[in-house]
């Protein structure tokens, strides 16, 4: 689907060197057609090294040069940046973001009418192909320009489309996601330690466990609740520690911070 196709991702920071190098590594694009650039030479030499790919300090020549163009630098050079590359914008290109926050409608309005813009949130295990990233399509993308997004980004994890209005919710689920998890493993630890474990054992077992059970969800048809039934006998050991969760509510905690990130995301997109 990106065999042939120029690609050139704006800002090589810490997402936009990863997607470069999986796209390259995964052999979805051919060395040859991608073009990284940044703002720093001291990034864009780390990048040329790390994956080989071509680097260039000029964003309006190199997103002339490309039909996908990534953008990824922070939201709040993302206005300046749009401003630079529309005069190279035809309805040949399709205009992919990662900024939070950074709607299709402010992007469109800010590039030639008709541009076909989409927007992604990805989220931080991409750095190691791990990533779950939402993918929506503005005004004028085509379905097929959805579908080669959401390729880019299986490159570095798995892509879902949705529509933009439930970007917010999916920064609150699933961006802000990860560091949910932390904390929970940051506690899982704290506990191990507690029961008399070394810090490095507690850490081994609960990353483990959490990986095995994240994966026991995804690779098999039973719900959540459905293993987590199969796993708790009665007057057991693990029905001793989830009477525990249950008392301290951690359901509706969890609910209610995903709400309260899904409320900021709505408020920091209301404020650019
Ligand atoms: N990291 C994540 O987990 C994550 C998750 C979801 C979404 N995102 C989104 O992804 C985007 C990138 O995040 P990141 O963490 O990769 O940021 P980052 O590491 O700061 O990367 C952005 C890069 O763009 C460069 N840059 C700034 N202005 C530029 C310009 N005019 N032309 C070319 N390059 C320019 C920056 O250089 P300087 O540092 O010198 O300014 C930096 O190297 C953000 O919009 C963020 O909202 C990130």
């Amino acid at each position: 689907m990106l065999q042939g196709k120029k690609i050139t991702v704006i800002g090589g920071g810490k997402m936009g060197s990863i997607i470069a190098q999986a796209l390259i590594k995964q052999k979805l694009c051919e060395q040859k057609n991608l073009i990284v650039t940044d703002i720093d030479a001291a990034r864009r030499a780390d990048i040329a090294s790390l994956a080989g790919v071509n680097i260039s300090d000029d964003n309006k020549k190199a997103a002339s040069d490309a039909t996908i163009i990534i953008l990824a630098v922070k939201p709040q050079n993302m206005r300046e940046i749009l401003a630079e590359i529309s005069p190279a914008i035809d309805h040949n290109k399709i205009i992919i973001s990662i900024a939070a926050g950074i709607t299709t409608a402010l992007m469109e309005s800010l590039l030639p009418k008709g541009a076909r813009v989409l927007r992604v949130m990805p989220n931080t295990p991409a750095l190691i192909g791990e990533g779950a990233a939402a993918v929506a399509k503005g005004s004028f993308a085509t379905d097929a320009d959805l579908k080669l997004t959401c390729a880019v980004f299986d490159a570095v994890g798995i892509s879902v489309a949705v529509d933009e209005k439930l970007m917010d919710a999916v920064t609150g689920l699933s961006g802000s996601g990860p560091a949910y998890f932390f904390l929970f493993m940051e506690a899982l630890i704290e506990a191990g330690e507690k029961v008399g474990l070394s810090y490095d054992l507690a850490a081994k077992l609960s990353m483990q466990t959490m990986l095995g059970a994240a994966r026991l969800c995804l690779q098999g048809d039973k719900k959540p609740a459905e293993l987590r039934e199969m796993v708790t006998s009665p007057g057991g050991t693990t029905a001793a520690g989830l009477k525990v969760l249950n008392e301290g509510k951690i359901r509706e905690v969890i609910i209610a911070a995903v709400e309260a990130a899904t409320a900021r995301s709505q408020e920091l997109a209301g404020e650019k």
